[in-house]
Formats: C-alpha cells, sequence, structure tokens
C-alpha cells in the first residue's frame, strides 16, 4: 500500500515543496541583506513554508521560528520565543544565554516524543507578572546568538495576535525599538489577517509603519502548480484529466493547502477504482467524503454562532461577500438594518469564519462555504 503523496495543515519539507521562484528570490534577498519583511497572506497559502524553505536555503543561517497564534500574556510571548530556540545546535551554551538574559527564568531540556528532537520547556517564576520591558530581555537573548559566522533569522508568525495580548500598546513599541537597533538580525513578521497586519505595518501612525518591507503571498504565485499537482497524480498512476484537476482546485477556492486536502481525499478515492481513472464526479464524491470527515467542526460553528450570523454566512456562501451591506443581500439574508449585517459580519471575522480580501468578505475554509451551500441550513 502506498503512501498517499498529498500533504496538507503542516509546513511541507524540501521534497515536497512546489517552488515559489519569485517568492523566494524576493524574500531571500530581504533575509540576505538584513531586512525586516511583513509577510501577509490569508490562512493556509503557504507562508510558514516558504519561511522555512527560504531561510533554509541560505548558507550559516539558523531560522528561529515563534508560533503567535493566540498569545494573551508576557508570559505566553516569552514561552513561545524561549521554545523557538529548540533549532539552536549547541544546547549548553544556548542555556547558559538564556539564563544570562532571562533570570526570571527556568529551563528543563526534554524530548519530543515524535520527532526525539531535544526541546526547551521555559518556566516563569510565578510570582509576579512579566512586564512589557521583558520584551528587551528577549532582544537582548536574540542578539547573543547572533555571534561569530552565525546569522540568525527571526521568524514571529501569527504576528497580528501581539496586538491583542494585554498591555498590547506598549509590548508592540518596544518591540519596534528593540529590533530597530538589531539591524544584523532580519525579522520576519508573518500574519494570516491581512487587514490585521495592515493596521500593525501600513497605517500611518502604527506601532510598526514602516518598519519593514511588504510581501504579500497570494494564492496563485506557483511557478506551476497543477504541474505539481499532476505529477503527484501521475507518479501514483492515477490518470485525472486537466478540467477535473482545474475543478479541484475550484473548489478548493485556489487554496494551496486545501487543494492538497482535497486532492489527498481524491487520492483516497482512486485507491478503490480500477482503472485509476478519475472525473469530475469523483471529484465530487472526494469532496463529500472532506464533509464527513470535516462535519463535526462544521456544526460546531453552527451551534456556536447567532441566527443573524448564520443567516449573513448562507448568503455570503450564496452571493459572495462583496457587498453586505446593499439591498439585495440584505433582502436575500432576511435582514432588515444594513448596521445588523454589519456587525454579525465583524463577528464572524473576529472568530476567523470569514476573512476580508480585497475582493470583500470571504470564508476562510472553501469546504465549509460548500458543506453549508451543500446541507442548506
Ligand atoms: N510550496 C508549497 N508546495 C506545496 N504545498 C504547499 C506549499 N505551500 C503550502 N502548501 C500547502 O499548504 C499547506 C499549508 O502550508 P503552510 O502551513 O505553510 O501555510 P500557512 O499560510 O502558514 O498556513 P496557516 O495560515 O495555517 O499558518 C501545506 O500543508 C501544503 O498542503
Ligand atoms: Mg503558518
Amino acid at each position: 500500500m502506498s503512501v498517499n503523496p498529498f500533504l496538507y495543515g503542516s509546513i511541507v519539507g524540501p521534497e515536497n515543496f512546489c517552488p515559489r521562484t519569485r517568492l523566494q528570490k524576493r524574500l531571500s534577498s530581504l533575509m540576505r541583506s538584513g531586512q525586516n519583511v511583513a509577510m501577509a497572506g490569508p490562512r493556509r497559502v503557504g507562508k510558514s513554508s516558504l519561511i522555512h524553505h527560504t531561510a533554509s536555503s541560505i548558507r550559516n543561517a539558523t531560522l528561529v521560528y515563534a508560533d503567535l497564534w493566540g498569545v494573551r500574556t508576557m508570559s505566553d510571548f516569552v514561552r513561545r520565543c524561549v521554545q523557538s530556540l529548540d533549532a539552536i545546535a549547541d544546547k549548553a551554551t544556548l542555556l547558559q544565554k538564556i539564563t544570562n538574559a532571562l533570570p526570571g527564568l527556568t529551563v528543563t531540556l526534554g524530548v519530543d516524543p515524535m520527532t526525539g528532537n531535544p526541546t526547551l520547556s521555559p518556566t516563569l517564576a510565578a510570582r509576579r507578572k512579566a512586564p512589557p520591558e521583558t520584551v528587551s530581555q528577549i532582544a537582548r537573548l536574540w542578539a547573543s546568538l547572533a555571534d561569530g559566522k552565525r546569522k540568525i533569522i527571526v521568524a514571529l508568525d501569527e504576528f497580528q495576535d501581539l496586538a491583542g495580548m494585554e498591555d498590547a500598546n506598549q509590548v508592540l513599541g518596544v518591540l519596534r525599538q528593540e529590533i530597530q537597533t538589531l539591524n544584523k538580525i532580519p525579522f520576519c513578521f508573518c500574519g494570516s489577517i491581512r487587514n490585521e497586519m495592515w493596521r500593525l505595518f501600513a497605517t500611518d501612525g502604527a506601532p510598526f509603519y514602516k518598519s519593514a518591507a511588504i510581501l504579500e503571498i497570494a494564492a496563485d504565485d506557483f511557478d506551476d502548480w497543477t504541474g505539481y499537482l499532476r505529477k503527484k497524480f501521475a507518479d501514483s498512476r492515477i490518470k485525472i484529466d486537466d478540467e477535473t484537476l482545474e475543478q479541484i482546485i475550484r473548489l478548493a477556492d485556489g487554496n494551496p493547502g486545501d487543494t492538497q486536502q482535497l486532492c489527498a481525499a481524491v487520492w483516497e478515492f482512486a485507491q478503490t477504482r480500477s482503472p485509476r481513472t478519475i472525473s469530475q464526479e469523483h471529484a465530487k464524491q472526494a469532496l463529500l467524503q472532506v464533509f464527513a470527515d470535516e462535519r463535526k467542526g462544521y456544526e460546531q460553528i453552527i451551534a456556536d454562532i447567532s441566527g443573524q450570523q448564520l443567516a449573513v454566512l448562507r448568503t455570503i456562501a450564496q452571493m459572495g461577500g462583496e457587498s453586505i451591506q446593499s439591498a439585495e443581500f440584505l433582502g436575500t439574508a432576511g435582514i432588515t438594518h444594513a448596521s445588523s449585517a454589519k456587525a454579525a459580519a465583524t463577528r464572524l471575522v473576529s472568530r476567523r469564519i470569514l476573512q476580508e480580501t480585497s475582493a470583500g468578505l470571504k470564508f476562510s475554509n472553501p469546504f465549509f462555504r460548500n458543506w453549508l451551500l451543500h446541507v442548506r441550513y
């Protein structure tokens, strides 16, 4: 039994990386010159994979990659930053540097049960709350790591979540100041929520205004995405025509991670066929399988939202989300006031069920949209 070649949901390694030459070149030249970069794009578009792949192509560079998803307090932030130092090989020196920079912190070495790699588990002295100035200690730690021949690239992923933590303004202010003095270290700020990233980096007066080059990652910015998918099917001796492949990409709204997820379901489906030829009808069967796998999560969303939010979701699924305050939209949704539709949409964006794009509001997850149309809730 061969292994499903389609991977989704995690960072793709070098052997599975579909080239994005334009983006790789741009990011690599920014990283090499020590320039900071703010990277924004929709969820599952390949931001994290691009950072890892590009950083690994730079000689003598070590990527320190912290995921800031959902950080609420300074202690969370410190913990995430210290955990991200797993990538540094010389653990003895590293522990010494951490102790020097962060005196209130105890770090224990452990082992990742899945990979067997050494891990760092930091614990902060619980007596008092870590103040915003603790950011300066983290900065000192980063500076101490970039010594001699070693080049450090610091990636702060889901960076927009810092704006939601306590004392956010102070934390961001100190961080900005510190980063300015660390001009040998390229920082890569990354975020899946476009508008929140914009608010931090591209609005006059914002804490990170003009402090980083902006790189937008679009879903279709690959050298040859369909060729990449076609080859994976061909290597598994599955016949699939171009129209079917296009349909799969369309059902996934062009999103790379979602496309690979649907391709994985198509691949599973093909294992039961002889000959292994896939048609558009089969692609729909595979989508039904994705619905079956994800149904619990979708139903949980429906259970958690208000009637008006559901009406807005349903109407966006049908009509698109370009003009949710238009008479036509409100009529279809059965909502009287434009302000109610707006408020419902804002809630759905903050819960990350919808995302703001240059073409209006969109479902973050295209399969959830298709499912909603399918079950007609
Ligand atoms: N270069 C690539 N080649 C092949 N597949 C890719 C590539 N980039 C992304 N993908 C697909 O998209 C999925 C998500 O990738 P990744 O985690 O890098 O995206 P992300 O934008 O960081 O997502 P998130 O919003 O969840 O943080 C991968 O698991 C893979 O299926
Ligand atoms: Mg990511």
